[in-house]
């Protein structure tokens, strides 16, 4: 770890070499500051992709021609420095052709960097909400692959690296495509990076309001079913084309399993298709990942399907006989929650300014309180808060 934490001079250090067990780059390797800083034009605005919770993140290109995308983490103490160590070593390991691995790091003085590989489409928010929505260039097939490849990579996360990883954050923003549109998972392993107290860890831990497992927001139990109910989320969003949560006119806010409850119901699947896709789509795919999207946002993390079997349902295999739910259990978040709901509370729908940090949660803070998993099966639809 030595020199994990005293990398940052101007000398080239080569890393973590090793063969990869899925895809995606197969070394990572320290970065001078120096050189990021030469990539990335000294960090300019012309090169920046957005900011999220840990800072901002960085275009740039390296002396050798590689493309890449730096984040720039706010600045740490010292006690975290260890943290990051260890996390970067773990993030090192992760290979999958689903997940966005790490290409390198620079830890300075007082200066954390996270290189990754640079995603030519972005991500996926970009694509649904944001500036590449009205090129519509995901297609039915297109959708279903980025669905499929990213519980891939949530497969591997939870069941097959050592340790297990719990992601917390899946999103949109954190689904990145590559020039082929397949998918990489962004962002695992982050979340322990920023010590407990420090007020954007709290806006990272507590993750995305309208993503988040109810038992996650309000008892703070992190589980893999946590990174399935998000995944439920971002299945129907990508089948949509909806946001989590949406600001009506008026300014009421809905959540994406609210809206679509009714058409589930009424088993009006076509209804709930993304309208940009005008219709074209397979209808028994469609009516399949509907099925998984509300097997996974059940409210009772136990009844949710773990990763490897929502893998399985969407590629229609289905070993366990599955009958099929066709209903969805809407998560009311409470009201107090939804006013801390940063993004969605300056944005109506239809906003497409991805910039804005959209569905960030503001610094919520886990209730302390009761905990109905821990003694009984608690009602199905409930409101949190
Ligand atoms: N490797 C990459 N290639 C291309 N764009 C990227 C890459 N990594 C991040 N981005 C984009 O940069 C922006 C900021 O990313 P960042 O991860 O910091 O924030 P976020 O995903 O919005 O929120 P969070 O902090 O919760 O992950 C996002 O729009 C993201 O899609
Ligand atoms: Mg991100």
């Amino acid at each position: 770890m030595g020199s994990v934490l005293s990398c940052c001079e101007d000398e080239k250090v080569d890393a973590g070499g090793f063969t990869p067990s899925g895809g995606g780059s197969s070394t990572w390797r320290i970065f001078t500051y120096k050189e990021l800083h030469t990539a990335t034009s000294g960090f300019s605005e012309e090169n920046k992709l957005g900011e999220g919770g840990f800072g901002s993140v960085y275009w740039g290109k390296t002396t050798d021609g590689l493309q890449i995308a730096v984040k720039k983490l706010k600045a740490m103490n010292s006690k975290a420095e260890m943290e990051f160590a260890v996390e970067v070593e773990v993030l090192g390991r992760v290979r999958h052709k689903n997940l966005l691995g790490l290409r390198g790091y620079c830890a300075g003085a007082d200066q954390r960097l996270i290189v990754y590989d640079y995603m030519p489409n972005l991500s996926l928010l970009s694509h649904l909400h944001g500036q590449f929505s009205n090129e519509v260039q995901l297609d039915w097939k297109r959708r279903i692959s980025i669905a499929i490849g990213s519980a891939e990579g949530l497969v591997y996360l939870h069941h097959e690296v050592t340790p297990h990883i719990i992601h917390r954050d899946i999103k949109a923003s954190n689904v990145l495509l590559n020039s082929d549109f397949e998918p990489l998972v962004a962002d695992f392993g982050f979340a322990k990076l920023i010590p407990d107290g420090v007020s954007h860890m709290t806006t990272r831990v507590k993750g995305t309001l309208g993503y988040l497992a109810p038992e996650y927001a309000m008892w703070g139990k992190v589980s893999e079913s946590c990174d399935v109910y998000s995944y439920g989320i971002l299945l129907l969003e990508i089948l949509t084309g909806r946001k989590p949560i949406e600001k009506l006119p008026g300014g009421v806010k809905r959540t994406i399993t609210e809206w679509a409850e009714p058409y589930i119901l009424k088993g009006k699947f076509k209804d709930l298709l993304d309208p940009k896709l005008k219709g074209n789509c397979d209808e028994n795919q469609l009516k399949q990942a509907i099925n998984v999207a509300a097997l996974c946002v059940q409210s009772e993390p136990e009844r949710r399907p773990n990763m490897k079997e929502v893998v399985n349902l969407l590629r229609g295999f289905d070993p366990k006989g599955h009958a099929r739910q066709m209903r969805i259990e809407s998560i009311k978040y409470g009201e107090d929650l939804m006013n801390q709901d940063q993004a969605s509370s300056d944005e109506e729908v239809g906003d497409e300014d991805e910039s804005k940090g959209y569905g960030v949660f503001g610094a919520m803070e886990v209730q302390r309180m009761h905990d109905p998993y821990a003694h009984h099966t608690v009602r199905k639809t409930a409101t949190y808060g």
